[in-house]
């Protein structure tokens, strides 16, 4: 059976939920992928961290060069997030000929367009499932699933923290820092958690959508963006008294000829079909104009729906170099 040798880069929150797949589901997976996967190095910061998963000797390295010069290397997933150095590594495992996955949805929505551009000229793929509500198979679909539609519109709640802020707030009263910090414990919230609380980790994902949905250029700073900051318990008692609850929206359409992107919490009615999403979870309401109106729903953060769509993206991978 052929062997195709993937490198991790990162092994945090995502890296560990997909090195459990892998290895937890690994006869399964080898006979989906018709191949053999091996997790050949994984690129971190400091070998000596004690870590969630047990590695082979010797597997761990803090030299990327020594990853992307290898011949032997056919697939690099990038699980470290942040800008840098994930850009450079990105481009630069692209332009070595490696196909790869990222999860990384800021880097996407601020250097799509060069990442692409790399892929393209080197005729290789990028997957990015995992930047995106986690385990939802979102991309998938409007890559794949929804091109017969033209869409119309895209509403969602897209970042698990902020959600499971807002969830806490509003059932068990508590208060921002309390849930923010159980969010940060269940390995929910980005590195820095300004990011999901400003709305920002919101927006560079509806960035990725509309790209896909609507082909508009990914421009981050076009979305009108606003967290939960400003969300009080108050805010949240008038709302529930009224049958509605607050939730951290991401939105897009056609607005007069015009696509409106914007991120802020807004107040909507518990019958909506995104009042019940709660938790962790994330929903995305697409319209589409044949298929008229689709929900994803499931986990958007955390190793293992992470995880989930990071390993998914590799067996398409090696689908394609077996
Ligand atoms: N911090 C992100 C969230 C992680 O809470 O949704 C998944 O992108």
């Amino acid at each position: 059976m052929k062997k195709v040798r993937v490198a991790l880069l990162g092994l945090g929150t995502v890296g560990t939920g997909t090195w459990k797949i892998l290895r937890d589901n690994g006869p399964m997976i080898e006979e989906k992928a018709g191949c053999c996967l091996e997790v050949a190095r994984v690129l971190v910061k400091n070998p000596e961290k004690k870590r969630a998963v047990e590695l082979p000797e010797g597997i761990l390295t803090t030299d990327f060069e020594s990853i992307v010069a290898d011949p032997s290397i056919d697939i690099i997933v990038e699980v470290i997030g942040g800008i840098e150095p994930a850009r450079d590594y990105i481009i630069r495992a692209l332009q070595a000929g490696k196909q790869v996955v990222t999860a990384n949805k800021a880097v996407l929505a601020q250097h799509g367009s060069d990442i692409f551009a790399a892929a393209d000229a080197q005729r290789r793929t990028i997957k990015y499932e995992a930047s995106v509500c986690g385990g939802i198979p979102i991309i998938s679909a409007l890559q794949q699933s929804l091109l017969s539609n033209a869409i119309l519109e895209i509403t969602g709640i897209l970042n698990g923290t902020t959600n499971y802020i807002l969830t806490r707030m509003t059932e068990s009263g508590k208060d921002f820092d309390t849930a923010l910090k159980e969010a940060q414990g269940l390995g929910y919230a980005e590195a820095d958690p300004a990011a999901d609380v400003m709305g920002v980790d919101a927006a560079n994902k509806l960035a990725i959508l509309a790209y896909l949905a609507f082909g508009l250029k990914l421009d981050v700073k076009s979305i009108q963006t606003e967290g939960i900051t400003g969300v009080t318990q108050r805010d949240i008692a008038a709302a529930r008294e009224a049958d509605f609850c607050i939730k951290l929206l991401a939105s897009a359409k056609k607005i007069n000829g015009t696509y409106r992107l914007k991120v802020c919490p807004e107040v909507i009615p518990l019958n909506h079909p995104l009042a019940g999403v709660s938790g962790v979870n994330n929903a995305v309401l697409v319209k589409g104009n044949a298929v008229n109106e689709l929900m994803f729903y499931g986990q958007g953060a955390g190793e293992m729906p992470t995880g989930s769509a990071v390993v998914s993206d590799i067996i398409a991978l090696a689908l394609q170099v077996a």
